[in-house]
């Protein structure tokens, strides 16, 4: 090779590297056809949702209205743990794993909720901020 194809075939190298890299930060960042981007259904539904929680269990709901609430966010929540598997988002098992983390600790704080079970409901609420945090510390940058 020449010192010019050598340079070429370097440069192609780098590019091709550069949109394998895009790709598999595109398949995190948003799905493959819908248009809402991961950040925003995190900071839409997610936060929303998973700060309404944490305020109503810290001192627990007081009456119906605010058990119904605390089951309203967390249905939102096991929701999302359906949504951020969809469209082509899911990179990998880290992933996948804390999706169905969030699925199950919503799902729990649900059932919880419609029992009026604070305890239990905290019990669950713990894995949905679990699941917050796996998949965080494996996809968010
Ligand atoms: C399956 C993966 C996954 C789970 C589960 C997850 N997140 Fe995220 N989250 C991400 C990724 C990826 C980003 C970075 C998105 C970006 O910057 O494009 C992010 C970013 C965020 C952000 C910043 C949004 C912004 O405005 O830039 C917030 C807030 C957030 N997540 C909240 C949460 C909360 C609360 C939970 C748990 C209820 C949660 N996330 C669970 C993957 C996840």
């Amino acid at each position: 090779m020449t010192r010019a194809t050598v340079r070429l075939f370097l440069a192609a190298t780098a590019a091709a590297g550069l949109l394998v890299w895009g790709v598999a930060t595109a398949q995190v960042k948003q799905g493959k056809m819908r248009k809402a981007a991961t950040k925003y259904l995190m900071r839409g539904i997610n936060a929303a949702h998973c700060g309404g929680l944490a305020e109503l269990l810290k001192a627990g709901p007081k009456n119906d209205e605010e058990w119904d609430t605390a089951a309203c966010h967390a249905s939102c929540l096991n929701e999302m743990g359906y949504l951020l598997m969809d469209d082509g988002r899911c990179p990998d098992a880290d992933w996948a794993n804390a999706a169905k983390t969030l699925r199950e600790g919503s799902e729990a704080v649900l059932a919880a909720a419609q029992a009026k079970d604070l305890d239990a409901a905290r019990a669950g609420f713990e894995n949905v901020t679990k699941a917050c945090g796996a998949c965080h510390k494996a996809h968010k940058k």
